[in-house]
């Protein structure tokens, strides 16, 4: 089995190292991949930063050439770099631009791949299918490049995309990860836990994911983490965001904009509820739900009766509403 892993991780790196070279060094790669990275603002020390790639328009280019190199066509398959359909074989990334997923250590474990195009029927992003190294609840990319940054600011700041994390690194701010368009998981936040205390979520200006995401959210705070989360104008997400402002500007933002995620929930949802008493009564239940999450007694208690200023409520109903979660979960 260790030998099999083994294999996967030595047929990605390869892939990874050929992706590259189509991107560096090909007409095709130079022309179509490496114009896209720099109109999308991407220095070339970022796209080699970040190993960024490009996989030939063709229906099995790597695929021939992997072959042809002596690796295994079963492992080819196993990654998904290869898709298999009775006796074909086809390139997973025909025609997009690579973004390799690195673990904690630097080592390659998946892709993701954009294409160039703004063709709706595509999907804008293929990801490497879950394999026996990649598993993506465990994976957030950036980690590799972004745990120096995370333990020195004692702070992670989660997004959304691909290009966020490269974009803020490129604005100099490294202390960046994301979960990629999964939802967060709780073995994410456990590598993040390891580096710090202190999340800040990123929200793309849609508010479409954030409702979404509020729920994944819980799991941070019932690791005993502190999280604060900050949103950015309507159509901008971190990589735009950061492209149009120069660092002073960025990092004043995230300062200024940065709120405490309990006091933000409550906030937001009660804004939407007031004036519903029934659907006030849901979100109360939703705040403390949260709020119940929190390991430490001193900060539950806190945060109660912050809730019950904001919301307009009294604190022994929040605190009588907390009880009874309680009951229910034991
Ligand atoms: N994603 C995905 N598959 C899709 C769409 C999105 O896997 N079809 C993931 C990608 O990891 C993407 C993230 O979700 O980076 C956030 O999605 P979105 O905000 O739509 O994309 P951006 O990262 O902003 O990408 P871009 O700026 O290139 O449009
Ligand atoms: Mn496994
Ligand atoms: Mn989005
Ligand atoms: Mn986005
Ligand atoms: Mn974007």
């Amino acid at each position: 089995q260790a030998n099999e892993r083994e294999s996967l991780y030595l047929v990605s790196e390869f892939a990874n190292t050929y992706f590259k070279k189509i991107l560096h060094k090909t007409d095709q790669g130079k022309s179509i991949g490496l114009s896209y990275f720099k109109e999308r603002g991407f220095t070339q020390e970022t796209i080699e930063k970040f190993d960024l790639g490009y996989s030939l328009d063709e229906w099995q280019a790597f695929t021939d050439k992997a072959l042809k190199q002596g690796y295994n066509i079963d492992f080819l398959q196993k990654t998904g770099l290869t898709i298999v359909k009775e006796d074909k074989r086809f390139d997973r990334f025909k025609g997009r631009v690579m973004f390799p997923i690195k673990s904690m250590s630097g080592r390659v474990l998946g892709f993701g791949g954009r294409i160039l195009t703004n063709d709706k029927k595509a999907a804008k992003y293929v990801n490497s299918p879950e394999s026996d190294i990649y598993h993506k609840s465990n994976v957030l990319y950036g980690i590799y490049h972004a745990k120096q940054g995370i333990a020195k600011e004692d702070n992670c700041y989660l997004v959304e995309g691909y290009t966020d994390v490269i974009q803020f690194h490129q604005a100099g701010v490294k202390n960046v990860v994301s979960s990629s368009g999964t939802a967060l998981t709780s073995e994410q936040i456990r590598l993040i836990n390891r580096l710090t205390k202190n999340i800040t979520v990123l929200f793309d200006g849609d508010a479409a994911g954030m409702r979404a995401s509020l729920r994944g959210i819980d799991l941070i705070l019932e690791q005993g983490m502190n999280v604060k989360v900050c949103t950015f104008p309507e159509g901008e997400d971190p990589d735009s965001f950061a492209k149009q402002n120069t660092l002073e500007e960025l990092t004043l933002y995230l300062n200024e904009n940065a709120k405490d995620f309990i006091q933000f929930k409550a906030s937001i949802l009660f804004e939407e509820t007031k004036n519903d008493p029934i659907k006030k009564a849901e979100t109360v239940r939703d705040i403390v739900n949260s709020i119940s999450k929190i390991p430490d007694r001193i900060k539950k208690e806190i945060y109660i009766q912050e809730c019950a200023r904001i919301m307009d409520i009294s604190e022994e109903v929040l605190f009588s509403t907390l009880a009874q979660i309680n009951k229910k979960e034991f």
